[in-house]
């Protein structure tokens, strides 16, 4: 798909298909995430490929909407502390940063595939530590269900340029 027909085209979705993802349009979902930049190329993360099914029931602990379960695959973004890069003037940590530019290639490139996916943040971090067997210092930052859509997009609102950019200085 063209870029800028991408970008458009990409919106967050909240009903899913049961259909199987080929296993090649995995394969480059997540080739596409690891291609990501990060801060002095850490790439402090993990990604964590779930099937669904047969566990609808356990996987909605971690956020209870049925369409969360309902794709054949979840993904989760995990950050790992120890491996990113921090800015030593102020100790700023660039971990979520990373993570969000991991996902939004991720989410980019299932777009490009026909997949449906939706960032999901609202989630219940200690069942999924617990469910998915995090060590302690892992940070389960994002999820997405990955499938086909079975669900139209909204209309997109968003802020006008002239509110959201500034030039030269504040
Ligand atoms: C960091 C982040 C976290 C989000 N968390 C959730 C979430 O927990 N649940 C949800 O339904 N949508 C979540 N969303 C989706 C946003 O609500 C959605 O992207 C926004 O309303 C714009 O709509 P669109 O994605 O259809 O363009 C999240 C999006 C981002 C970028």
């Amino acid at each position: 798909m063209e870029f800028n027909e991408l970008i458009v085209h990409r919106y967050s979705v909240r009903g899913y298909k049961p259909d199987p993802v080929e296993e090649d349009k995995l394969i480059r979902v997540l080739e596409a995430a690891c291609i990501a930049p990060t801060a002095a190329n850490c790439q402090p993360f993990q990604l964590i490929v779930i099937h669904t099914q047969g566990r609808q029931a356990d996987l909605k602990r971690i956020y209870h909407r049925d369409w969360f379960v309902q794709a054949p695959l979840l993904l989760c973004a995990c950050g790992v502390p120890t491996q990113g890069w921090v800015r030593s003037a102020d100790k700023r940590r660039y971990l979520d940063v990373d993570i969000a530019i991991v996902m939004d290639h991720l989410i980019l490139a299932a777009t490009n595939e026909g997949l449906g996916t939706c960032w999901i943040a609202a989630f219940n971090a200690k069942a999924a530590r617990e469910i998915l067997g995090l060590p302690d210092e892992i940070e389960p930052l994002i999820f997405t269900p990955l499938g086909y859509p079975d669900c139209q997009p909204g209309t997109k609102e968003r802020k006008p340029l002239a509110e959201l950019v500034r030039y030269e200085r504040w």
